[in-house]
């Protein structure tokens, strides 16, 4: 029978009554006997089994080895104690104990270690036993020894320290030998855990099998119980499991290492055989002796005779007994592994690890009291907070959102181990849990296990099989082409909006296949009554999974909405069911499976509500889906001409020009490519959800996971780990999922549709749809974006959608011109703006006019080339052209032959401007001679500081269009746009063309313009009355947060300045900022002075050509001025010669001349603008319609952007140095840049006209964060490199392993101008993410007497050549193009150096060694 806990007598000094006999009774003698019970019945009963060993063996312990009971290593010559005090202080050290700190000694046996520990590290000890024996001797001893002030001891229990000492109460905690005799060591470390403070260190040495003890086998087995019985130890475990243990209970392990494994000459467990040889000095002999066969003999018999005379207590002696069988199974095992000539790895008795803790290991972000995280959720996109989280911490992260805590996961790793069913199920929480208000167990919903989720499943699955998926191809086609008929019916200038027209069709497809049912939603003007209810009631599950369960409860009017939408859907449902039972059909459809099916396996049929629940399922998880999936690729499809080319070449190919079919589908090898990148990118199922099945760990042993611990993969992420798609993951490249690609991805990688049973039963449906709707739109039509600088921002209801994406569908078999869509404004529908300039020169045709057709396209994204060639449109009719105006991507495949073609474009960084980039990839993979008969010039802008790339696109389109069989009219021009004859240059470019063109088409020279046509100004408000409300605040506008100074009163002024984005915006660190500014009011009432006007008189413009200004409606004299024109741009000589054609006196008439002939010296070099000229001449009788239309329109400028969202997504912060200098005109008052003032005057609550752009794939922080950035700038160059920076804090603070960057900053002096030098850059120098090497061009010697950035770059070359080198840095250089050349040039300098080459040599290394690893932004 086995032995239960012991009744007591105590003895005086603490030992207890029969604990000490009892004891051997807890072990089978024999330990063939040995079974699973008797481990059971230590582990129940551990504290006697503890005790009694300890009441037997202390005084043993004491005779034979001293006061620290443990072992230690040794070295040579070192004497016994000295060994163990040192072992004591190895932990000591390697907890990093500080004097001063509060530590917990577990299992402190009679004080030994705790006495030298506290002298050592002058630590206030509390030691903590369960024997009253040991704990009365270790009081006695260090009373003894004067440190009772510094050392208290308890008697208490290891597996309750919380309850005894509260929790967070030890600075560190540290066990020597002894939480090996704990029932489980989840149990005891858990214990340690709660007593810990945050950040505390727990240190122990453990005793453990390695991990190839094997217990099954006999020999392996009776060393363990050897130990075991000759210890007090429960079970010996193995290694491993300590290692989980600490893990699981929430424990980061910092150090580990097994003691036994160091190469010793003296082994550890030398003072057990016994073997007095070995004895390292005199002394250690007689330890030694105690365990040799004489010692033992001696120890033996004396023993037992004490014990029969009453000295110690009955049961001594057998313990004693005991304690020799563990001598020697120690020695065994420890020989075994130490013997180099044995097995090393076949069993060991025991393993010394020193262990670190901190808190807990699954980051998670600042939780709010009571709310969680739950506050910190996007309202309206919380997948957005997800992903931004995932940008932070890295791959895991744990949330508290009241009503669970979840995990989010991040990686591939995370998703492919979660993908085992055996270890985790789907789990129904959050959102989802709130759906089943409306879909209760249908499909989607049900619970693992519910009854109804077995029967649907096999009844409908078979009806969702790929085979009887590809019976419903007519009935998607049908569909399919309802939707082209509308789009073709609505024509080219239509804006349409894909995702509530792929919504019509997946919707209409979904009731029509799978209940035969029409909803004919192409019919209608409004979407169905569903959809939207739909929509409402997917949002509002998602908020209610978001809110403190009481605030669902009492939000009246939320929850009446929310009943009412469920009403509307099941109306609809019920609708289909009762039509079906009025008119029953044969067809199989998935309604009469579900109204007339059998399960097979159970023998029942679905019930009324289930076949509800289900047809609800279908229609919501049927549509939704789907559109989101079409409505995505062609955005990417948009954004990526080079994929919509190869994709109309495969469709083209495969279709030609007959209807798709069936077996078509199978061959659209890149159509499917397109559809699983964007699933890849934006899958619209964003969230995979499971539970843990079992107290598990993930990441392989790194994070500890609890049965039923709610793990969320962010599918998105997951699918764009650079791990497993590269760096450039997260771009669109249908390329990688192209056949075999695709198959030899890693397994899971690609989770669009969910995993295992409870994946996606819709998918071949789905994929049959998508491909038929893509296919057919792209068979016949060209897809332009409406905005072509639109990027992508989100919807999210249950799944996400884009926000915002509208296009044009021009049908491709049109008639060969352009046609005008939409006008490329820089900035998202600019209400100022006005919308359909192009629509505006077709005016023309109402008047009897020129009939010569003249085609002016461009390719624009800051506005420059569409002046350009508006003016061109507009002068064409003085010309004899009747001049239709649009954009390049227009003229795709429809390249005008009926007149001549004048193409204005620009390049960026060697790219076509958005508007123009399906016109370039076309026109570039054209093969034969598809230009002929077009007669074509070309003008480029650009801009030199671009050496490499200037004018490259402008260039490329002028060869190829002759290439191709075109006719070069005239000569190509190029304007640069930095430099101050960049109007003039265009404006002489123009007139040669004019009289080009006249000599080509026959038309007589026309007289010169006059300049008092174009522009009709009507005034409708005299000024007398103010209208109240001009300008109401738009909710898509921007607002001002802060706006404040960084630099000293002397300094040139910089600015920083936070805005609250508007709704749904996005940025990456690196991205820019578009500002519409409007002018300084200075200029403004400049020019309402020179035409003595007032700046509330309201006028009406109209205009018989193109235009940019406000046409049509009232507006005042200011605001046109303010807003919509460049007050200040250097006249031009078209401009002088303007005012040399109005009424002027002699004198003015002769400077105006001398104007024009010294041009460049009189008027470019000074900037002198057309104001200015008016200003010196007020004889001038230029009418005000005419100065207006002199003027270029108002540009956006670009401003990087200076913050990272992981600091605040919605608030994005710009660094602007504010242009104001005395003017190089002479004029007594200073120049004043229009954008930057506008901003420095700025307060907060103003509201700007801003957008987001994206920067090149390049220029932005490596997702990588081991990669360090070296990183050169200048004045508010800075701006990029401080939003990288934040980016990087926030992730070093989220505790993951960032690389230390590097950062060359020029500026004047540490007081006037070091931009954020004792804020941010402090704070992140100390934090450890960057080195910040400044130069100071006006006190160099406070910058190791560099003045330049790239002075320092050069002192410090080791350092970047090192990060280069060795740690695959990558380079960003961001401010004026003259700094950015000087870093090129010492860069280049670095290399010749290195490698000893020629100039020569070094530039063409240089230009291989940045490929792909450094960027520049160059701001002027
Ligand atoms: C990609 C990119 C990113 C940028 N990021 C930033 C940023 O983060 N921070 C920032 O501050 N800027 C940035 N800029 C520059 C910014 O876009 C503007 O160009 C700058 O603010 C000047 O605009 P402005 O409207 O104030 O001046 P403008 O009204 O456009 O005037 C500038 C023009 O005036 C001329 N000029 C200058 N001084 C005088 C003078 N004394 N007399 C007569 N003429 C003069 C200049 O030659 C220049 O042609 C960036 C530019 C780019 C292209
Ligand atoms: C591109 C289109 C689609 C995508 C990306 C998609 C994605 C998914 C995903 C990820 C899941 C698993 C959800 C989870 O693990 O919780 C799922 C399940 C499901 N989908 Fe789809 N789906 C699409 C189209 C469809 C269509 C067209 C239908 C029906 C016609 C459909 C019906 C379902 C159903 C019923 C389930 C639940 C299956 C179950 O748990 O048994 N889906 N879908
Ligand atoms: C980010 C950026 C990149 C540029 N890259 C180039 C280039 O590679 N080659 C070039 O000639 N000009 C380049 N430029 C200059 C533009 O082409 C020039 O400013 C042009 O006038 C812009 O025309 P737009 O206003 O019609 O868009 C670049 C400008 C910017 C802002």
């Amino acid at each position: 029978m086995a032995p239960s806990a012991t009744e007591s007598t105590a003895h005086a000094d603490g030992r207890v009554g029969r604990r000490i006999e009892n004891y051997t009774a807890f072990w089978q003698k024999d330990i063939s006997k040995e079974a699973e019970q008797d481990t059971g019945n230590r582990l129940d009963n551990y504290a006697d089994v503890v005790n009694g060993y300890y009441d037997g063996a202390t005084s043993l312990y004491e005779y034979g080895w001293g006061t620290s009971f443990h072992f230690s290593r040794y070295y040579k010559g070192e004497s016994f104690y000295q060994a163990l005090a040192r072992h004591e202080h190895y932990l000591a050290f390697k907890m990093n104990l500080k004097p001063g700190m509060r530590v917990l000694d577990v299992g402190c046996g009679i004080g030994g270690p705790a006495r030298e520990i506290a002298q050592f590290a002058d630590v206030q000890i509390v030691g903590l036993n369960n024997n009253d024996y040991q704990v009365g001797r270790a009081r006695q001893l260090t009373k003894k020894a004067g440190l009772e002030k510094q050392i208290t001891y308890t008697v208490g229990d290891f597996m309750k320290l919380a309850e005894q000492f509260g929790e967070n109460s030890f600075d560190a905690v540290y066990a020597i030998e002894a939480t090996v005799h704990a029932p489980s060591w989840e149990g005891v470390y858990g214990e340690i855990m709660k007593v810990l403070k945050p950040g505390g260190v727990f240190g122990v040495y453990e005793w453990c099998m390695t991990d190839k003890w094997d217990p099954s086998i006999p020999s392996h087995k009776e060393v363990a119980h050897e130990i075991e019985i000759g210890n007090g130890i429960p079970e010996m475990r193995h290694l491993h499991k300590a290692r989980q243990a600490f893990v699981n209970v929430g424990l980061e392990i910092e150090h580990e290492e097994d003691l036994a494994d160091r190469p010793d000459p003296i082994p550890w467990y030398y003072p057990l055989e016994g073997d007095i040889g070995k004895a390292q000095t005199l002394w250690d002999m007689f330890t030694v002796w105690r365990m040799s066969s004489s010692g033992k003999f001696v120890t033996h018999h004396g023993l037992w005779f004490i014990e029969k005379l009453g000295m110690v207590p009955k049961g001594t002696w057998e313990v004693g007994e005991t304690l020799k069988i563990a001598g020697d199974a120690l020695v065994k095992s420890g020989r075994e592994k130490y013997d180099p000539t044995h097995d090393r790895d076949q069993k060991t008795t025991r393993t010394t690890t020193a262990t670190k803790t901190m808190t807990t290991p699954i980051p998670s972000p600042p939780a709010l009291p009571f709310l969680g995280h739950i506050a910190t959720l996007d309202r309206d996109i919380p997948q957005k907070t997800f992903d931004l989280l995932a940008d932070q911490y890295g791959e895991i992260y744990q949330l508290n959102l009241i009503t669970r805590q979840s995990i989010l996961l991040a990686s591939y790793e995370m998703q492919n181990e979660l993908s085992n069913e055996k270890r985790f199920e789907k789990a129904v929480v959050g959102a989802l849990e709130q759906v089943r208000n409306g879909m209760g167990d249908g499909l989607f919903t049900a619970y693992p296990g519910e009854e109804n989720w077995g029967i649907a499943h096999r009844l409908l699955m078979p009806a969702f099989s790929t085979a009887k998926v590809r019976d419903m191809f007519g009935d998607m086609t049908d569909i399919a082409s309802q939707m082209l008929t509308k789009w073709e019916r609505f024509g080219p200038r239509h804006v349409i909006d894909p995702s509530e027209d792929f919504t019509r069709l997946a919707f209409d497809t979904i009731t029509l296949c799978a209940m035969s049912y029409r909803l004919n939603t192409f019919y209608s003007e409004n979407t169905h009554p569903f959809v939207q209810a739909m929509a409402d009631f997917l949002a509002e599950s998602g908020r209610r999974a978001n809110r403190p369960p009481i605030m669902n409860t009492i939000m009246r009017g939320s929850n009446a909405k929310y009943e009412e939408d469920m009403q509307t859907m099941n109306a609809l449902v019920l609708e289909l069911i009762e039509e079906r039972r009025k008119h029953p059909t044969e067809k199989q459809d998935l309604l009469n499976i579900m109204l007339n099916g059998v399960d097979q396996k159970t023998g029942q049929r679905l019930s009324d509500q289930s076949i509800r629940q289900n047809l609800l399922t279908f229609l919501v998880a049927g549509h939704e889906t789907t559109s989101g999936l079409l409505t995505f690729t062609l955005y990417y499809l948009c954004k990526h001409p080079e994929a919509m080319r190869k994709l109309r070449e495969e469709v083209d190919e495969v279709l030609g020009d007959q209807p798709l079919q069936l077996d078509d589908i199978g061959k659209l090898k890149y159509a499917a490519a397109c559809l699983r990148e964007a699933l890849r990118l934006s899958p619209p199922a964003t969230i995979r959800v499971v539970r843990s099945l079992e107290d598990t760990t993930i990441g392989g042993g790194k994070y500890a996971i609890q049965k039923g611990a709610v793990l969320a993969m962010l599918t998105a992420k997951c699918q764009m780990d650079p791990k497993v798609w590269g760096e450039d993951a997260r771009e669109f490249k249908p390329e990688r999922m192209y056949g075999e690609n695709f198959e030899k991805l890693p397994p899971n990688a690609w989770q669009p549709f969910g995993y295992g049973m409870r994946a996606c039963i819709g998918r071949p449906f789905a994929w049959q749809e998508a491909h038929i709707a893509l296919a057919s739109v792209i068979q016949k039509f060209d897809i332009v974006m409406h905005d072509p600088s639109y990027t992508l921002e989100l919807k999210q209801t249950m799944t996400i959608k884009p926000k915002g994406f509208y296009i044009h569908a021009i049908p491709r078999n049109r008639s060969p011109s352009p046609v005008p869509v939409s006008l490329s404004s820089s900035l998202v529908d600019a209400p100022h703006m006005p919308h359909s300039r192009e629509s505006s020169s077709e005016g023309a045709d109402a008047h009897a006019g020129p009939k010569q057709k003249l085609y002016v396209v461009y390719g624009s994204n800051t506005g420059t080339s569409q002046t350009f060639a508006q003016r061109i449109a507009s002068d064409a009719p003085s010309h004899g052209f009747k001049a239709t105006l649009g954009i390049l991507d227009s003229i795709v495949e429809h390249m005008p032959t009926d007149g001549p073609l004048v193409v204005v474009t620009a390049s960026f960084e060697g790219e076509p401007a958005d508007n123009a980039a399906h016109f370039f990839e076309w026109m570039q993979n054209t093969k034969g001679r598809e230009m002929e008969n077009v007669k074509f010039a070309v003008f480029g802008c650009g801009n030199r500081d671009w050496v490499r790339t200037y004018q490259k696109v402008p260039k490329i389109i002028d060869a190829v269009l002759e290439e191709r069989g075109g006719k070069r009219l005239h000569e190509r021009g190029e304007g640069d746009a930095q430099a101050a004859e960049f109007f003039q240059v265009f404006d002489e470019w123009e007139a040669q063309l004019w009289k080009t063109l006249a000599g080509e088409y026959g038309i007589a020279v026309a007289e010169q313009k006059s300049a008092a046509s174009g522009i009709k100004m009507k005034t409708v408000d005299p000024g007398t009355s103010r209208a109240a409300v001009l300008r109401q605040p738009d909710a898509e506008l921007g607002r001002v947060v802060e706006n404040r100074l960084l630099t000293s009163p002397n300094a040139p002024e910089k600015r920083h300045i936070e805005f609250k984005l508007p709704e749904s915006m996005t940025y990456r660190a690196g991205d820019y900022l578009s500002i519409l500014p409007h002018n300084p009011a200075r200029d403004v009432h400049r020019v309402i002075s020179r035409f003595s006007l007032s700046p509330e008189q309201q006028i009406v413009l109209s205009s018989e050509g193109p235009t940019s200004l406000p046409v049509d409606k009232p507006i005042s004299i200011f605001s046109l001025l303010s807003g919509y024109v460049e007050i200040t741009q250097p006249a031009t000589t078209r401009d002088l010669r303007d005012l040399l054609a109005v009424e002027c006196s002699d004198a003015t008439k002769t400077v105006l001349e001398d104007l024009s002939a010294s041009y460049a010296e009189k008027v470019t070099t000074r900037r002198l603008s057309i104001l200015d000229i008016l200003e010196d001449h007020p004889d001038i009788q230029l009418p005000f319609g005419t100065f207006l239309e002199m003027l270029p329109p108002m540009r956006v400028r670009q401003y990087s952007i200076s913050s990272s969202p992981l600091h605040d997504p919605t608030q994005p912060s710009l660094t602007v140095s504010v242009v104001e200098a005395p003017a190089l005109s002479g004029r007594k008052d200073p120049f004043l840049g229009v954008a930057s003032t506008f901003l420095a005057s700025l307060r907060p609550g103003d509201m700007v006209q801003l957008a987001v752009r994206g920067s090149s794939a390049a220029f932005h922080p490596p997702e990588d964060v081991s990669i360090p950035m070296i990183m050169f700038a200048a004045g508010s160059g800075l701006s990029p490199m401080r939003g990288f920076l934040q980016e990087r804090a926030a992730q070093k603070k989220a505790g993951r392993d960032v690389a230390k960057s590097t950062l060359f900053f020029g500026c004047r002096s540490p007081a006037e101008d070091f931009l954020y030098g004792d804020s941010d850059l402090k704070e992140w120098q100390e934090l450890g993410i960057v080195d910040v090497r400044p130069a100071f061009s006006r006190c160099p010697e406070k910058s190791e007497g560099c003045k330049y950035v790239q002075d320092r770059a050069w002192q410090d070359r080791a350092l970047v050549r090192g990060a280069y080198d060795h740690h695959n840095a990558r380079l960003f250089t961001c401010g004026s193009g003259k700094m950015a050349l000087g870093v090129k040039k010492v860069l280049t300098q670095m290399i010749k150096e290195s490698r000893d080459c020629s100039d020569e040599e070094a530039a063409t290394l240089f230009e291989k060694a940045i490929q792909g690893r450094y960027a520049t932004d160059i701001f002027e």
